[in-house]
């Protein structure tokens, strides 16, 4: 259709009919949806029962071979609001890993970042760069982006844990690369190599034979004495703690930060809304989380999501221990981070009802 641009005929539906003939859109058509007063995401929160993934993997295990076309048998804790992608939050990737008995799952590498947090059980081992790190409930194991891994299962028994990737980000970032190595297993350089230097807390070797590498295990009973004395020293009823990159100071990964939290029962916490997106594994208890005004109610092998900038707090039943992965370094580093705690709790207005 040919317009001539300079006419006074010139309709408003002409303009943009010929913008649109160019790839053109007229920004004051979409400026209130761009420029939103605060982040509307498209994933919603949502929560999925430990008791309904975990008879699910294990069918998955007997049906679903790992192999060279597979890799990994991995249940995605896919976001009902995220149009199908496999994806928990616009950002970060949470998923239930089921290996077992004698199996390995092969080694590679992405650019994606990429943590585990042990549900249950033991003889697992994974494999980072060949270091070989064995894997106990409770216990952070870190893959770092770009760093070989596979995981080998030596006990006759199944193992599940938790999958924690920022595959999304780096996916919406363009940036994803990955690479199979070519034998099923790294060899073994060695085991727990990474604890070498980070065998003691509050301490660092300036033995230059012993180069510093980064603590890639996180001993859960480390975890549960730090909570404890935290709760202690506090007298209060929720003590939280962030896991740390020990060379630095900073969070365990540059995309993401992990915590965990104990809870006692009786005490609600302050309600508060951070841009980016959080994703929580309960490991131990069981209570409810509010989020975005509708309850939650969790148990042990839950994991629930609040996307960004979602009202939410959370208050136990019984003694509880939770695990969180956040996106926040990935913020700050933007630039983008904010919170906000609100002067009273929100109203619990619904209650989740999976679909
Ligand atoms: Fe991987």
């Amino acid at each position: 259709m040919n317009y001539d641009l300079a006419t006074t005929d010139l309709t408003y539906a002409d303009l943009i009919a010929r913008m649109r003939s160019r790839e053109l859109l007229p920004l004051w058509e979409q400026v209130r949806r761009l420029n939103t007063d605060h982040p509307q995401p498209k994933a919603v929160p949502w929560l999925w029962r430990g008791e309904d993934i975990r008879p699910l993997a294990e069918a998955a295990g007997r049906l679903v071979t790992i192999d060279r076309g597979g890799d990994r048998r991995v249940l995605v804790l896919a976001n009902p609001g995220l149009d199908g992608m496999p994806f928990t939050s616009s950002t970060l990737w949470g998923a239930i890993q089921y290996l077992g008995p004698r199996e390995t799952a092969p080694a590679h590498r992405h650019t994606a970042a990429a943590l585990r947090f042990v549900l249950e059980g033991s003889g697992v081992f994974t494999t980072v760069n060949g270091d070989r790190v064995d894997m106990a409930a409770g216990d952070l194991i870190l893959t770092p982006g770009w760093d070989w891994h596979d995981h080998t299962n030596t006990s006759d028994g199944s193992m599940a844990w938790f999958d924690g990737l920022d595959l999304p980000a780096v996916y919406n970032l363009d940036a994803v690369f990955f690479e199979r190595f070519a034998e099923s297993m790294q060899p073994l350089t060695g085991s727990d190599l990474s604890e070498v230097t980070h065998a003691e807390a509050g301490v660092r070797p300036t033995t230059e034979e012993v180069p510093l590498k980064r603590q890639v295990r996180y001993r859960w009973e480390r975890t549960d004495r730090a909570l404890d004395a935290l709760l202690r020293e506090s007298g209060q009823c929720s003590a939280t703690i962030e896991y740390i990159d020990t060379r630095t100071g900073g969070s365990v990964l540059p995309t993401i930060a992990c915590e965990a939290q104990r809870l006692l029962p009786g005490y609600r916490t302050p309600t508060r809304r951070h841009a980016g997106s959080r994703i929580c594994v309960v490991y131990e208890g069981s209570g409810i989380a509010v989020i975005g005004g509708k309850r939650f109610d969790w148990e042990r092998g839950d994991v629930f999501v609040a996307p960004s900038w979602a009202a939410i707090d959370l208050e136990s039943h019984t003694p509880s221990s939770l695990f969180w992965m956040t996106d926040r370094p990935l913020l700050q580093a933007l630039g983008l981070y904010r919170q906000h705690q609100a002067e009273q709790h929100q109203v619990i207005e619904a209650t989740f009802e999976p679909t």
